[in-house]
């Protein structure tokens, strides 16, 4: 499980990849009802999300750092990739266009108990 602290520039990329995203407005029921946003997130700092790629089910690597820093392209605003056949993810766990991967990652149901502690498996609805 992953929970990721993002950064507000890291925040900022989100907008700019709907294009090339293959569901960038997380239509698939990938997330539940409130996190169905452009963060896919209650907070919009917090990412929880499972680590496992939805192709064949590697864990993705963490390519945080912009253009080839990371070893990605001139172009890339940070994310992650699946080392296994490249499927890349934007800091959303939104699944870049025309990759092995067909969805976004997983976010589980999940709700705050407090200010800092996360309740995954559940939501305010009990699901
Ligand atoms: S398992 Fe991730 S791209 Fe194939």
């Amino acid at each position: 499980m992953w929970i990721i602290n993002r950064s507000q520039p890291m925040l900022e990329t989100l907008p700019l990849l709907n294009d090339a995203l293959a569901d960038p407005k997380s239509e698939k029921p990938m997330q539940p009802a409130s996190c169905q946003n452009e963060t896919r997130s209650i907070k919009p700092e917090i990412l929880v999300a499972v680590g496992i790629c939805t192709h064949l089910g590697c864990s993705p690597s963490a390519k945080f750092k912009k253009g080839t820093e990371d070893g990605m392209d001139a172009s890339w605003l940070g994310g992650f990739l699946c080392p296994c056949h490249g499927s890349t993810f934007d800091f959303a766990g939104r699944v870049f266009k025309n990759k092995p991967a067909p969805d976004n990652l997983e976010v589980p149901p999940h709700m705050y108990l407090s200010e800092k502690r996360i309740l995954i498996g559940e939501d305010k609805k009990g699901a």
